[in-house]
């Protein structure tokens, strides 16, 4: 590979997808937590941070968690999933977004993805409410920090009486017609995991604007106790609070959402217009509606320039070819350099776990097809791939996105990836 021109070293310090930014008031606040021994659960710099949540996201209570799962879990309680119901799940996005429906007997049934926003379709879930007309609840996430078409999968909700659950894990402080994601849902998640735009190393938040559930949400987060002299117990109750020393860095964070914002942007422009020359598009957005928080960078490879890569359950092929690359090339390229890509999120639908459950796509109902089918050729009426996940997984990979990399060394990335298709 890259015999003809310059030959790179590998990075010295890795390249990371994306990795936590740290500034020092974290530390400020963990040290505050530690030296007045709240080093518990409950404490200043949950209400804090709390605080800061609703005061950035424009919602009434934000009720701080373990975890965004967590978070998605509490939703779903309160959306009142009883075992055997169905729901509505985004279909390209983190198993965490689907999980906790089933942690409360739920079924997901998965709706197929469009390629305006790489968000669930409203269009099949239109259909899948006329397949499934008595599910009451739809799980939608904001993949990879780009908004989906939240107004109208929330009018779809509202015509047929369901409440919308919005993972917007990957997207805090993106917008939606000027309205930040996590105030779209009856009920919303965020997710402070070491990944994500702002970190406490771990930690989530479920977001609402009815006192009741948030109230509801602090009690069963902590263990469901009565208000009694002794524990007494009413309810099935959760350790799911967010603890103070996380707390600490979560709230140091906040003041630098937008900084991180803006370096994200900068990558994903810088990508955008560094790569453009190549049979290649980055994730896309509805610009006119929508400002992303830019959180990862993802490159679509066009159809006609993908040389053939066929992906088994946990291992995968490919043939290079001149002028052509697959994901798999590019991922494996960036790694012998020491810089970290990752496959697109594999649809829910064709994981092992979920593969018998329900999968509704524009066209109608199906169910996960077999691994032959990832590298073949199934179109849809309008001539194109049926199930639009899964044709994006196969294309698509997200670039190292590190708020910590330089324009050189990103430049030097950008190189790498050009030469794959060389
Ligand atoms: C879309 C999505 N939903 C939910 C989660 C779960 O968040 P957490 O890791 O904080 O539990 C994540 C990330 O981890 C995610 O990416």
């Amino acid at each position: 590979m890259f015999s003809q021109r310059e030959q790179f070293k590998p990075f010295e310090s890795r390249i990371w997808l994306s990795s936590p930014t740290m500034h020092g008031p974290e530390l400020e606040y963990v040290k505050e937590a530690y030296e007045t021994n709240w080093m518990s659960t409950v404490g200043a710099n949950i209400n804090e941070a709390e605080r800061l949540a609703c005061e950035k996201i424009g919602c009434k209570y934000a009720v701080a968690l373990s975890a965004g799962t967590a978070a998605l879990h509490m939703a779903v309680k309160l959306a009142g999933v009883k075992p055997g119901d169905r729901v509505f799940c985004s279909d390209m996005t983190f198993d965490a977004t689907v999980n906790p429906v089933v942690y409360e007997g739920g079924i997901p049934v998965f709706i197929d993805t469009e390629y305006d926003t790489w968000n669930m379709d409203p269009a099949a879930l239109e259909k899948a409410f006329e397949l499934y007309p008595n599910v009451k609840v739809v799980v939608t996430a904001h993949l990879y920090g780009t908004p989906g078409k939240i107004d109208e999968i929330r009018s779809i909700c509202a015509r047929h009486g369901a409440l919308l659950i919005e993972d917007a894990a990957e997207s805090l402080g993106a917008t939606y017609k000027g309205r930040q994601t996590g105030t779209f849902g009856d009920v919303s998640a965020i997710s402070f995991n070491g990944n994500k735009i702002i970190t406490g190393s771990s930690g989530g938040m479920l977001l609402t604007d009815d006192k009741e559930e948030a109230e509801k949400v602090r009690k069963w987060s902590t263990q469901a106790r009565e208000n009694a002299p002794w524990y007494q117990h009413e309810e099935l109750g959760y350790n799911y609070r967010m603890s103070n020393v996380i707390a600490g860095i979560v709230r140091g964070q906040f003041g630098f959402l937008e900084e991180h914002i803006a370096q994200k942007k900068a990558i994903y422009e810088r990508y955008r217009d560094g790569l453009k020359d190549l049979p290649v598009k980055m994730n896309p957005f509805d610009a006119e509606n929508s400002e992303p928080n830019f959180w990862l960078s993802c490159l679509l490879i066009e159809e006609e320039a993908m040389c053939r890569q066929v992906r088994g359950e946990c291992d995968v092929l490919y043939k290079p070819e001149p002028g052509k690359s697959c994901p798999t090339e590019i991922l494996e390229t960036l790694a012998q350099y020491n810089a970290e890509g990752r496959p697109i999120w594999k649809p829910m639908h064709m994981q092992p776990i979920y593969r018998m459950n329900g999968f509704v796509t524009r066209e109608g109902s199906g169910r996960a097809k077999t691994n032959a089918y990832i590298a073949g050729g199934v179109k849809g009426t309008d001539g194109r791939p049926l199930d639009v996940g899964m044709n994006i997984f196969q294309r698509g990979l997200c670039l190292p996105s590190d708020n910590k990399m330089t324009v050189e060394q990103q430049d030097t990335v950008i190189e790498i990836i050009k030469r794959c298709f060389d």
